[in-house]
Parts: structure tokens; sequence; C-alpha cells
């Protein structure tokens, strides 16, 4: 039966599809299609942006609720200092705008905040800001939030790599020591499990240079809903289907009856 119509079954009430133990702790989502959804409207893109502030709270909130740990948001790619000026500037203003005001209250539900990416060219305003923000809310246990701004994967390895060479030069790890644990450790997403679900809004069937490598066996889901529409009815429809997918992690299922071989088809 289509994911359609047992929402259409149960009433649009997802919580009663929900299954509370299958929850994927980390969740990490591509926000895409605000420029549209303004331009659709007639409006400038900067509508768009806004508007998906408001869904970034929704987000955060529905996935906290639902029992989800740990929530990633690419909010400004390496590539997004391409757009004109006008754009990037509002963009890395409004980044400062709603930390300052949602900071509080971001501390108060017990959310850790942290931000992923190359910060070194931003404003001297924004990363004290962003560094006053995660440092408020260090202690926080309860949920963690990483924004990705000025974030590429590719970056993101080759950082890791030269930092592990670096060691292995200095005499501190042998070549034969780098394994996945040690590239692990390295990683900006250091001690968070790896995504079980990537949600990428606006239809884009791409992962454009985000995760790359903590991505390698996250389910991937697609919504057509641009941004600034999705909504915690359209998170939780990503979550059900997450759920029904058969994570196999490049094995088999295992089938007691089912064997290996099978006598008629060997040579
Ligand atoms: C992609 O849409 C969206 C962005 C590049 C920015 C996302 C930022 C937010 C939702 C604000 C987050 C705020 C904080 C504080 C983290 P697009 O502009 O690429 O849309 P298009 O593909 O339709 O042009």
């Amino acid at each position: 039966m289509s994911l359609e119509k047992i929402i259409f079954e149960k009433n649009n009430d997802l919580s009663k599809i929900i299954d509370k133990k299958k929850v994927p702790e980390h969740v990490a989502i591509i926000m895409d299609g605000n420029g549209r959804w303004a331009t659709k409207k007639g409006l400038p893109r900067s509508y768009g942006h806004n508007k998906g502030v408001n869904v970034l709270k929704e987000i955060i909130k529905a996935s906290k609720k639902l029992g989800c740990r740990v929530l990633t948001v690419y909010a400004f790619s390496t590539e997004n200092w391409s757009r004109p000026k006008k754009e990037v500037d509002f963009l890395l203003d409004l980044f400062s705008k709603v930390l300052k005001r949602e900071i509080e209250e971001i501390h108060q539900e017990l959310i850790k905040i942290k931000f992923i990416g190359d910060l070194t060219p931003l404003t001297e305003n924004l990363k004290e800001i962003i560094c006053s923000s995660e440092s408020l809310t260090k202690h926080n246990k309860n949920f963690l939030l990483n924004i990705c701004v000025n974030y590429g994967g590719r970056q993101e390895i080759v950082k890791v790599a030269k930092e592990l060479a670096l060691k292995s030069s200095l005499g501190e790890i042998k070549p034969s020591e780098v394994n996945e644990e040690l590239f692990n450790s390295e990683l900006l997403t250091q001690g968070s499990k790896d995504p079980e679900l990537l949600i990428r809004t606006s239809g884009e069937k791409r992962i454009s240079n985000f995760l790359l490598w903590q991505l390698a066996y996250s389910e991937i889901y697609i919504s057509d809903v641009l941004w600034p529409d999705f909504n915690e009815f359209e998170f939780l429809k990503a979550i059900i289907d997450y759920q029904s997918r058969n994570r196999r992690f490049g094995g088999i299922e295992s089938l007691p009856n089912e064997s290996f071989e099978d006598s008629r088809y060997s040579s």
C-alpha cells in the first residue's frame, strides 16, 4: 500500500503510524527551495529565506518531540558564495539576527548548538555570536543542532586528510594506523552517529557536497515540497517512509530458509 493511502486511511494522523521504537537518532536536512518559493509568489528571494527560518524552528521542535537526538541542517554551502553579494550578505545577516533572537529559547529547550564549516571568512560580528551561542549551550544534553555554514563535504574530507598527514609527519601516528575510526575522530561531526536519514526538499535529487563521508549509508528521502512550505506533517511523512526501508548496509537480509547456493543453478 502506498504511503499516501496509509496516511489517508489513518485520517492524516501520522502519530498513529509512526513506530516510536524506530525513530532515527540523527537526521540531516538540505533545506532547499526558498528562492523558488518566493519567486513563485512574486516576492523577493529574501522572503523565502525568512519563511525558511520559521520552518526550521518547527522542524527542530518536531524532531525533538519525536525523540531524535541530532539534527544537522545545511544553511550555507561553500558554493553559496557565488550568489549575488546582496543575497549572501542577507543570509549571513539573517543568521546573526536569528541566533541573537532565538538563542535564549534554544538554551531553555536544552539544545546544544554547533556550527560546522570553515567559519574564518565570516564577519567578526557573526563569529562572535556563533562563539557565544556555542559556549552558552555547550553543556546541553537533550538535543544537538548542527548548523552547517560555509560547509563543503569535500573540503571537510581534505581537512581531515591534511590533519592526519600532519600527525603522521610529526610521528604522532603511523600511516598504517589510519582507518575509518581515526578518520571519523577528525570530522567536524565527531562524536555524533552518522545520519540514518537525509531529507532534501524541493524535489532536487542531489547531495550537493553535503556530509559526503557521513551519508555513506543514510537513507535518502526527497520531498517535492519547497522548504518554506515544509512542516511537521511533511517531516513525519519522511520518518514513516524511512521506517519502511530495509537497511541492509551492503549485506543481505537473513532469511533462515534461504541458502546461498541452490543446486539447480550450480555449475
Ligand atoms: C536554499 O534555498 C536555502 C538556503 C541557501 C538558505 C537556508 C537558510 C535558512 C532556511 C535559514 C536558516 C537560519 C539559521 C539561523 C540557520 P535556495 O535559496 O537555494 O532556493 P532555490 O533553490 O529555490 O533558489
